[in-house]
């Protein structure tokens, strides 16, 4: 009894002082140029401390999530990733994965839990984002963490599932600001994107977790994306056709700073006074904010 307590103690204080290097490593690379709009994000994903403002976001979403959740078994459609490599298009567009029959209680956990959807919050807070563009909103969580904020003064969140899409309206309707729209990726990018000429400075790209797809979609808004834009590649871990995606990625010479969060890529877009052939200073955070191992999808069997 007595050496369980000893041992628990013990466990106790080395994770205190894992979390204590790891925030003073933050600190050094703070001197040395890592970008300060991403340090708070790192920070909670090293500590979990949050502001209250915060927490209230996430208690806000959380609480959605689970109402989404409480309706267990009622089915709903959701378009899952395709084996990398699938058919591309005459237009050169990605072909969308299946159509799959999920459930309410499987969709309210099929995007960025808790943490890591209030480390997205935390940086379209920090970075001051009031222009940004979704693609894959499944019920709406990630938009409530990355919109609730003062300074988001447009949101577009992409979802090609009908069903998926009013239901994130639902998630989604005490925020003005937010425009769900049930369109596939390509389309909702002419659409809502090229005609109007809208210039965004945040891009979170959620879906069609294939790497052609992630680059071909980052490329089209490319040129929507305001000089020091931050895009947020998800689940860059996903699969090992993603992981080379974000090995692409991460030294494109678009882009000025390139960070490696496991779940999650962050990019930062240089700007104009930038030298435009120089790759991007990288960050590999892993050390710090846990290692994020590489995935094997269970959906592409058939
Ligand atoms: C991983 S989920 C998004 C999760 C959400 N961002 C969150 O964290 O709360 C990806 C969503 O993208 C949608 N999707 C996948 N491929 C698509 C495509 N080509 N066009 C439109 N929607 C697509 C799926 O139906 C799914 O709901």
């Amino acid at each position: 009894m007595i050496r369980k307590a000893i041992y628990k103690k013990l466990q106790s204080l080395k994770v205190a002082l894992t979390k204590k290097s790891r925030l003073a490593k933050l600190n050094q690379m703070s001197e040395n140029g890592f970008p300060p709009h991403m340090v708070s994000a790192v920070r909670f994903l090293i500590n979990g401390q949050l502001d209250a403002e915060a927490k209230k976001v996430a208690t806000f979403a959380e609480q959605r999530r689970q109402h989404i959740a409480a309706q267990g078994d009622t089915p709903v459609e959701i378009w899952y990733s395709p084996k990398p490599g699938s058919v591309i298009d005459p237009e050169s567009r990605p072909l969308p994965g299946k159509v799959l029959n999920y459930t309410m209680g499987k969709v309210a956990f099929t995007g960025k839990n808790r943490k890591w959807a209030t480390a997205l919050h935390l940086i379209s807070r920090e970075f001051q984002s009031t222009s940004g563009i979704e693609l894959g909103t499944c019920v709406g969580i990630s938009a409530i963490y990355l919109a609730r904020h003062a300074k988001m003064q447009q949101f577009i969140t992409v979802e090609g599932s009908a069903s998926l899409a009013a239901i994130a309206r639902q998630s989604l309707q005490d925020l003005p600001q937010v425009h769900v729209i049930n369109q596939l990726f390509d389309e909702a990018i002419d659409t809502q994107i090229v005609q109007s000429g809208t210039l965004l400075d945040l891009a979170y790209i959620d879906g069609h977790h294939e790497k052609i797809a992630t680059i071909h979609y980052f490329e089209r808004l490319r040129p929507f994306l305001k000089a020091g834009a931050v895009v947020l590649f998800d689940d860059i871990s996903w699969s090992a056709d993603m992981r080379e995606a974000w090995d692409l990625i991460k030294v494109s010479a678009a882009f000025s700073h390139a960070i490696d969060l496991g779940a999650v890529g962050v990019c930062i877009l240089k700007t104009t006074t930038e030298q435009p052939d120089t790759i991007p200073h990288y960050w590999n955070l892993q050390p710090l904010v846990g290692k994020f191992p590489i995935g094997q999808p269970h959906g592409w069997k058939d």
